[in-house]
């Protein structure tokens, strides 16, 4: 398998509606060779999110990895590499939470967002199966930044004001 170079802000597959997979593409020889590099890819950069259109496959895949624990983002619940296909989100709850997102797409950059805090995810497994998740809290701003590269959107098109949009190097000197 291999890692393969993330797509940057600019490049025009990044605001494209990525497409739905059909069944008969779920594990397919194409679909876990996608799979594998993408996982590769992740690790290689270091990540916790990336989307297929990242590395330049405009489909309707993600994959989120993240361990628990203390981090940047405060203390963590894990969740272990989850792959979703065509997945789709409802909002459960009004509450609301603002997070420094950063993305392998805008190196460098984090910006402050607002997001729900409480969904239920519908998606397609990587072994075909329809699966069902809740979430609260940080893995749901997770899934929202992930998702919303099926749809052409980066974290950015998310942010109210944009003087808080910063480098992340400025933001670790000079903590809010
Ligand atoms: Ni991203």
């Amino acid at each position: 398998m291999a890692i393969r170079r993330v797509l940057r802000m600019g490049h025009p597959l990044l605001r494209q509606v990525a497409r739905e997979l059909a069944p008969g593409e779920i594990g397919t020889a194409a679909f876990r060779h996608l799979i594998a590099d993408m996982v590769d890819t992740l690790h290689d950069y270091g990540g916790i999110g990336l989307a297929a259109p990242q590395v330049g496959e405009s489909l309707r895949v993600a994959l989120i990895e993240f361990r628990g624990g203390p981090t940047r983002y405060g203390e963590l619940a894990a969740m272990p590499l989850t792959v979703f296909v065509n997945p789709e989100i409802e909002v459960l709850g009004p509450e609301t939470a603002g997070n420094w997102e950063g993305c392998l797409s805008v190196p460098g950059l984090r910006g402050w967002v607002e997001r729900p805090q409480h969904l239920r995810l519908r998606y397609t497994s990587d072994q075909g199966e329809a699966r069902q998740l809740e979430l609260r809290g940080f893995p749901a701003t997770v899934v929202q930044h992930e998702f919303d590269h099926l749809d052409g959107r980066l974290y950015i098109d998310r942010m109210t004001d944009m003087r808080r949009l910063v480098f992340e190097r400025e933001l670790e000197r000079h903590p809010p």
